[in-house]
């Protein structure tokens, strides 16, 4: 979520009786008064901290950055000698707040991307008027957010491929001379609107140093949110077999047969009401390639506020897709496919995410976990189920629900609800997961300043800054049914007295992650979405990007953004001497002085080629 997307939601979901989110700011953290807590350090026992701390990092497996098996590209130029993948770089300074993007020294970076640029052929693009939503439908949507790199046969993927961006929310200063408001809008107020959000696909190339949008590609394409799309799975028949739009496509994910997994963030479609809710919560699969038919509206992986999706396969071919709830609090889930995918035959795996089985996490006290199964009459998912509700939140547990979980779209749809009556653990709002290439399973629980009741993966009320949650399926396997879990991290800065505020990090410090990722050289990458006020600048700094060691913990700050925004969104070439970063919602005069502060995507690279990290 961003507090942009939090504003919007803001009128609807006070209307639904939803807890309001309190602000991240110190003064409000400080008026909470916390308790001061033991605080959960570090592993649990020798015996688990054993199974997270031996493993050989960079002994490949099959993590969420294996490559696609189906589109083989052209081989590129080989390198004259084996690029040198550890890390070298001097941090970025403590508590930088410059109005651009600062990088180590030898990086520089470029802005690829922004909001209202053209997308489809024949679009032209923002250039500092309002458009019509016949305009803005082509041409690229706000608050970019998650990202994946595609290779195109036949291409060198090092020097050209397709960038699939999400939009999460409008950059509504290039939209409108005030701010939307849903409830008088006019039709063609809210068709533009929804043309900012949803997906664009578009094809960059390598040219002469330096890499660009191909205007004239005929991948070139959106996705918004008047767009229709298919849906699939067992609740496909309950929501009518299509829906209009999608909408608050925040992070995102890969299959491993070359798809693109958008990822909706809402329940509710808060720009136009007009539509039904349970149109909205879903993941999206797009094919970037065009090929393999409509995007579709996956319901077997459930329904709720949806930040990204990682996946693990196994040896046979059988994947899970991690997926976390970005909820005040949420859950942790995990999708199984009934079936194994094909690596040699794209369109054999079509429609592989309309069968399989959802399960929720719990997280017991002792280290172990176990995944849940969410299936219409098991785990307490009947007619008339009590569901408690989130108990996390306040001291006075709320009243219990009657929900009639009668069959499984009814499972899907009310998949928050189903969660907790299953047992379920409410996280601090779980945003992006990555599997490791040793198959450990990472997890950032972003801030939860709400929380009131704490347990052994959540061990702090009041919890403004955040924590990292890790995990190991038993026998490294996608299809297992328990886990051994442990806190990778506490964020916050050892200069703040209390212990729910100053956590543990090693290095430089950050408040709020968000975006997460393991590259495909087994190197974990940390982008943050914290408060952009005072308060929280003059401890961490504006938000930023860091490397993590995943042993010693250490953390590096890598890239720092402008005003206002927060940072998202990670891609690369294969050889990852190019990153693609997103910057959101900047507010001041980044990246252009003469236009409105736009979010953007930027291309980050070391000036002797080298891969990013060196
Ligand atoms: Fe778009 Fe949950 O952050
Ligand atoms: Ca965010
Ligand atoms: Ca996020």
């Amino acid at each position: 979520m961003s507090y942009i997307t939090d504003k919007a939601r803001e009128p609807r979901r006070a209307a639904e009786g939803y807890i309001t989110v309190p602000g991240q700011t110190l003064e409000e953290i400080v008026a909470a008064n916390p308790a001061r807590r033991k605080v959960l350090r570090g592993g649990l026992s020798l015996s688990l901290l054993s199974v997270f701390g031996s493993t050989g990092l960079l002994a490949a497996c099959g993590g969420d950055d294996d490559p696609a098996p189906a589109p083989a590209p052209a081989p590129g130029p080989t390198p004259s000698q084996p690029l040198d993948y550890s890390i070298g770089f001097n941090p970025v300074a403590d508590k930088v707040t410059a109005d651009t993007v600062t990088l180590p020294e030898n990086y520089s970076y470029e802005v690829l991307f922004s909001a209202g640029d053209p997308v489809e052929i024949g679009s032209v693009g923002y250039s500092g008027s309002f458009q019509s939503s016949a305009e803005t439908e082509r041409q690229a949507g706000g608050n970019h957010d998650g990202m994946h790199f595609f290779e195109i046969p036949g291409v060198d993927p090092q020097k050209g491929g397709l960038l699939a961006i999400n939009h999460e929310a409008m950059d509504s200063a290039i939209l409108f001379p005030t701010s939307y408001d849903e409830a008088t809008a006019t039709a063609e107020q809210k068709r533009i609107a929804l043309s900012s959000v949803g997906v664009s696909i578009i094809e960059i190339e390598f040219v002469d140093g330096k890499w660009r949008v191909k205007r004239d590609s005929q991948y070139n394409k959106r996705y918004t949110g008047n767009t229709i799309y298919k849906v699939g799975g067992p609740a496909a028949a309950a929501l009518g077999g299509s829906v209009v739009g999608t909408l608050n496509n925040c992070s995102s994910g890969a299959t491993p047969w070359g798809t693109y997994l958008t990822c909706e963030e809402t329940t509710d479609n808060y720009l136009d009401q007009s539509n039904p809710e349970e149109g909205y919560g879903w993941v999206v699969e797009i094919d970037p390639l065009n090929q393999l038919g409509a995007p579709t509206k996956r319901t077997a992986m459930g329904r709720f506020d949806h930040e990204n999706t990682a996946y693990m396969t196994d040896a046979s071919n059988r994947v899970a897709f991690y997926m976390g709830d970005d909820g005040t609090p949420g859950c942790i889930y995990k999708f199984i496919p009934s079936n194994a995918f094909d690596p040699n035959n794209r369109a054999a795996n079509a429609n592989l995410l309309d069968q399989g089985t959802l399960y929720v996490a719990k997280f017991n006290a002792d280290g172990s976990g176990q995944w849940v199964e969410l299936t219409q009459g098991k785990n307490g998912l009947v007619t008339g189920a009590s569901d408690p509700g989130n108990y996390t939140q306040s001291t006075t547990p709320p009243a219990p629900t009657t929900v009639d979980f009668n069959t499984q779209a009814d499972v899907l749809i009310k998949t928050k609800a189903a969660a907790r009556v299953a047992g379920g653990t409410l996280m601090d709002r779980p945003e992006w997961i990555t599997v490791g290439l040793d198959k450990t399973v990472y997890c950032t629980l972003t801030n939860n300043g709400g929380r009131r009741v704490t347990d052994a993966a959540n061990p702090r009320a009041t919890n403004p800054h955040g924590h990292i949650i890790r995990w190991k399926e038993q026998g490294d396997s996608p299809l297992a049914t328990t886990f051994t879990w442990e806190i990778f991290l506490l964020a916050g800065d050892p200069s703040l007295a209390a212990d729910n505020l100053k956590g543990n990090i090693v290095g430089d410090t950050f408040s709020s992650p968000d975006g997460i990722r393991v590259d495909p050289k087994g190197r974990l990458w940390v982008q943050t979405d914290a408060g952009t006020g005072s308060s929280t600048t003059d401890i961490f700094g504006a938000n930023s990007m860091h490397y993590v060691d995943q042993q010693t913990r250490e953390c590096k700050r890598f890239l720092v953004g402008p005003h206002g925004c927060e940072i998202t969104g990670i891609a690369y070439t294969p050889d990852l001497t190019t990153f693609f970063i997103n910057i959101q919602h900047p507010n001041g005069a980044w990246p252009s002085a003469s236009l409105p502060a736009r979010s953007s995507t930027i291309v980050v690279r070391h000036k002797d080629g080298k891969p990013i990290g060196a």
